[in-house]
């Protein structure tokens, strides 16, 4: 029998790849908030949702719910805010954890799905400074999500991704614009964030290895509840286990040496 899956963020990377592997064998509620980039298709059934608006979270919950039982849910929709903790607005905070952590947690919980594969990142380990609202957002998606998991028993796996060559890098650029340049006092990290950032969108791991890899933990009897994927994001992770006063050390140490170039 075909499984139903849900994927968020289906218009473009990682969930775009998902929803054109899964719809292969299986049906998939692909989620868009861009009407002009929705998927179509055979399996494919498309819904829209912006996860920084609850009232769509809410029609779209609906909407899936009267058509039949899901047995997954893919969590990929997902923002970048970066730049300095300092000057980032506030609504720019709320923003960021409204579509990575809220949403997700809003629309799967409204779903009442058996399995949960939340699209995380490395960031999750939490050591990249000016991008603190996405390594707390992504921390957070993934503390809440296992908590909830143990609570009620619906099986969520968490996947740690290191860089993965998609649009996200040069989008948060763009949407991170106006930040960036009140990022007074902060201007050679920025240069840095945004050379790494584009140099990220051409060598990070190609989209389409983490779609088989993904759709392989998918099918496992018995998943990991956490996987670390790439090799950057496994050194991430071996990192963030050092005592946080040698972490701060060894970043510290780089960002002067950045600052003095
Ligand atoms: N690329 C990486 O290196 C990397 C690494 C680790 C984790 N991740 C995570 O992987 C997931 C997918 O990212 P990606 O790299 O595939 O980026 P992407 O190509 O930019 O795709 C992001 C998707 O999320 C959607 N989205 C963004 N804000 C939304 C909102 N408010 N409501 C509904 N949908 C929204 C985008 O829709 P639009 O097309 O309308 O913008 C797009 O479909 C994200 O959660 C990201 O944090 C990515």
């Amino acid at each position: 029998m075909q499984k139903k899956y849900v994927i968020t963020g289906s218009t473009s990377g990682i969930g775009k790849a998902l929803v054109e592997e899964f719809s292969k064998t299986d049906i998939v509620y692909a989620g868009y908030r861009n009407e002009n980039l929705k998927l179509e298709g055979e399996n494919i059934i498309p819904f829209y949702v912006d996860m920084s608006k609850p009232e769509t979270i809410s029609s779209a919950i609906d909407f899936i719910n009267q058509c039949e039982p899901i047995d997954t849910v893919i969590n990929s929709a997902g923002c970048v805010v970066a730049g300095a903790v300092q000057n980032i607005p506030m609504n720019e905070f709320r923003r960021q954890f409204d579509v990575n952590v809220f949403g997700a947690l809003e629309l799967t919980r409204g779903l009442n799905p058996s399995k949960v594969i939340n699209i995380s990142s490395m960031s999750s380990f939490g050591i990249y400074p000016f991008i603190a609202p996405y390594c707390a957002s992504k921390r957070a998606l993934d503390i809440l999500f296992n908590l909830w998991s143990l609570e009620c028993g619906v099986k969520v796996i968490s996947l740690k991704l290191g860089s993965v060559a998609t649009p996200i890098w040069s989008k948060s650029i763009k949407e991170n614009e106006k930040c960036f340049n009140s990022c007074t006092g902060y201007e050679k990290e920025t240069e840095y964030l945004i050379k790494n950032a584009l140099k990220n969108e051409t060598n990070g791991i190609p989209v389409k290895y983490i779609a088989d890899k993904i759709k392989k933990i998918n099918n496992l009897k018995n998943p990991k509840p956490s996987y670390t994927i790439g090799l950057d994001a496994k050194l991430t992770e071996i990192f963030s286990h050092l005592p946080q006063g040698f972490i701060n050390y060894v970043i510290d140490k780089k960002l002067k040496r950045m600052r003095s170039i």
